[in-house]
């Protein structure tokens, strides 16, 4: 029975990969909405197939929320002495501590063995603190090794989730509302069709990066979010994607096919 179920799976990963038009697809068992130990699963996947993609010289830019925080307690140091440098691949967005990326990067090094850096910007800054912090070479560094990141690790979060826990003002949860968002991921916003409806005022990666990764890994399960995942799938097809999800998220998904 085991065998059949493994082989239940890859039939899933090949016909979700075709939906979505990605490059891979890794589905682990499980609905991590009904069980808290399928996200560990989806961490453990995910944390393997990075070091399947690690080069020599790695910057690898993160983004935040619990599954990224479980990608990074299942990180363990590169036997092979690879380098290894994890980056937030963007500043504030209004989470709590646990769930920000620069928490995760800096776990993430601590069980790697690796190197990190922090962007220490704050969650929501005006349009005039916005153009002045840009301009900081620190900043400006940072976003110079952004450009350069070999692999970017982010989340998927339900949009209308993603509104409550970070607690947008009135404008934007109406901006986002009326624009029928229905995913969220490294702090933009997207509608069914993976048009963009709000991106959050950060410093950090643009998607217009994204087109230079070599290696782009998104993780989210869960049957919750599925429409969520399809809409930043949406946007990020024909890109070498590479999805590693639960069997919740990819049932729900393939139900409307
Ligand atoms: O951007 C997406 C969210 O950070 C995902 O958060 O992994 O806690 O659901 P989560």
């Amino acid at each position: 029975p085991i065998m059949k179920e493994v082989s239940g799976l890859k039939h899933l990963e090949h016909k979700l990969k075709e939906i979505l038009n990605i490059q891979e697809v890794i589905i682990v068992s499980g609905d991590s909405d009904q069980n808290e130990l399928v996200k560990k699963e989806m961490g453990r996947a995910c944390a393997s197939r990075m070091k399947k993609s690690f080069t020599s010289n790695n910057i690898i830019a993160i983004t935040g929320g619990s599954t990224l925080a479980a990608v990074a307690e299942m990180m363990t140091p590169d036997i092979e002495g690879r380098k290894l440098m994890f980056f937030p691949a963007r500043g504030g967005l209004g989470e709590y501590v646990e769930n920000q990326a620069n928490t995760i990067v800096a776990k993430m090094a601590e069980k790697t063995m690796g190197q990190y850096k922090l962007l220490h910007v704050p969650d929501q800054v005006s349009e005039d603190a916005y153009a002045s912090l840009v301009e900081e070479p620190a900043i400006k560094d940072a976003l110079e090794m952004l450009k350069r990141a070999t692999m970017v690790v982010h989340g998927i979060g339900d949009a209308m989730n993603m509104v409550k826990r970070r607690k947008h003002d009135q404008e934007t949860t109406q901006k986002i509302i009326d624009g029928q968002a229905v995913g969220e991921a490294f702090g933009y916003y997207f509608d069914a069709d993976g048009k963009i409806v709000h991106k959050v005022r950060t410093i950090g990666l643009q998607l217009e990066y994204l087109q230079n990764v070599p290696c782009i890994i998104a993780v989210a399960g869960g049957a919750s979010k599925a429409r969520a995942i399809q809409a930043v799938m949406k946007q990020e097809q024909g890109r070498k994607t590479i999805l590693i999800t639960d069997e919740g998220a990819a049932r729900a998904l393939i139900q409307d096919y």
